[in-house]
């Protein structure tokens, strides 16, 4: 069993009984499509079977790699972008304690990023940091020729080669990519930089438990093995079940198409723990570049609460009556902080004496559930009894699996994303790549006319 735990009792007044039923029957027969390889974008469904299929000596090598890092370098700095780049990050972050001691910082490599915007001062300032310091870099592209990570790469393999000789750079740049094609591939063929695969059959944003992933999660000192072992457990449960059975993969996307029929268009991940800031954009991501197609998809946003009531709460509560929440809630904290009682009671929080933080917390997330289910906001609630690696490999393959049925249940393709072109088109006339001189004319006719 796995340790997602998914409650309706604040979505069920919402939901119209024999839709919802019809939804549930969609989403087994999406399920059945995408086990069967029968559905769009099949030539993509790699990352299903991944968890299970991930080799041993693969997880060792990237374990090695990972250990290579650790042990001449003070950070590593992971390019990339997208699918490139969130994944890894939303597990760092979950796991990295915000405040940590100088001893824990000795044991394990910090982790930087960059190739992720294209903000001049970042980059500046990123270099000017690195300069010194013990540093390595992993580079992450499929295609190998993505614009923003391969700007950053190029500045920092200049420092590298600058700041330890171009002889001396094989054992601190790891490129992540293609087995064949691509710049990067070339390059790193070139340099001689141990390279990991992107296998042809995984697409970016699901990519977490390939080396796009783990050798980042690795290098920063977290189990990648408890990872998979956690993706396995919910690979081997939504593979099992039925939409009849239980399966909660089914169930949550059943449930957002059910609302999104009654006019939710926007489903707001909520979280209350602001280590999970990082997971809610590589959510984001998931879903909003697997739905959002042919004038279709529910718009992914997020808060963090109790934060966010304090900005976006009214809204919320008040405002446009478009919306649905998941909201996230972890059941027990590493640690919890007593209130404990003072004699004059000048803050007037006497009342809360002896209780835990993690109660006090408790109270707002199920107060806030039911002012926001009273205000015409479906909430959906997911409970996991703690962070760990584990559970979140279990969570991001649920996500993986779910985002895939949602999107066939929306009857487009979850594994491509053709309208992300549009932008890089209009930057490469501009700034005069070569070949897209036609598009630089079209854009300065269009830019005249307005
Ligand atoms: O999910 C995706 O496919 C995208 O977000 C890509 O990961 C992103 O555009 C980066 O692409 P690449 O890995 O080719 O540099």
């Amino acid at each position: 069993m796995s340790n997602l735990k998914i409650s309706d009792r604040f979505v069920k007044p919402f939901l119209n009984q024999s839709n919802f039923t019809s939804e549930l029957e969609r989403a087994e027969n999406a399920r059945q499509t995408l086990l069967n390889r029968t559905g769009l974008g099949n030539e993509f469904l790699g990352w299903v079977d991944l968890p299970n299929q991930i080799k041993s000596e693969d997880l060792q090598s990237i374990r090695k790699a990972a250990e290579t890092i650790q042990s001449h370098s003070q950070y590593l700095v992971v390019v990339g972008i997208g699918g490139s780049y969130l994944g890894a990050r939303a597990v760092i972050e979950a796991l990295t304690p915000e405040f940590s001691s100088p001893e824990t910082q000795k044991k394990s490599v910090k982790i930087l990023y960059a190739g992720h915007h294209l903000d001049a001062d970042y980059h500046f300032r990123l270099l000017a940091f690195l300069e010194g310091k013990e540093f390595s870099v992993n580079v992450i592209s499929k295609s190998g020729t993505t614009t923003e990570p391969a700007i950053a790469f190029r500045l920092l393999l200049s420092l590298l080669e600058r700041k330890y000789g171009k002889d001396n750079i094989k054992n601190r740049v790891f490129a992540t990519t293609d087995k064949s094609k691509g710049a990067l591939k070339h390059l790193a063929d070139e340099y001689g930089f141990p390279t990991f695969i992107i296998p042809d059959d995984v697409g970016g944003r699901y990519s977490v438990f390939t080396p796009v992933g783990l050798l980042p999660i690795a290098a920063a000192g977290f189990s990648i093995n408890k990872l998979i072992d956690g993706a396995k457990q919910m690979e081997s449960e939504l593979k099992s079940t039925t939409s009849q059975g239980g399966n909660l993969a089914c169930l949550y996307a059943a449930i957002r198409n059910s609302l999104y029929t009654l006019g939710k268009t926007t489903e707001i991940f909520v979280s209350y723990n602001p280590s999970l800031s990082y997971l809610t954009e590589w959510w984001k991501q998931l879903f909003g570049e697997s739905e959002g197609k042919n004038g279709k998809g529910i718009y992914p946003a997020s808060v963090q609460f109790t934060t966010d009531l304090h900005s976006m709460g009214q809204y919320i509560q008040d405002g446009e009556r478009k919306l649905m929440e998941t909201v996230i809630k972890i059941e027990t904290p590493k640690q919890d902080v007593y209130l404990t009682e003072k004699t004059n009671d000048n803050d007037g929080l006497n009342y809360l004496a002896e209780k835990k933080l993690s109660e006090v917390n408790q109270s707002a997330i199920l107060g806030t559930l039911i002012a926001h289910k009273d205000g015409g906001v479906p909430c959906l609630e997911f409970t996991l009894p703690a962070i760990n690696e584990e559970i979140l490999g279990e969570l991001m393959y649920f996500y993986e699996f779910a985002c895939a049925i949602s999107g066939y249940m929306l009857g487009v393709n979850p594994f491509d994303q053709p309208g992300v072109e549009d932008y890089k088109n209009n930057m490469f006339a501009l700034l005069g790549k070569k070949g897209y001189e036609k598009k630089k004319d079209e854009i300065l006719s269009h830019l005249g006319s307005i």
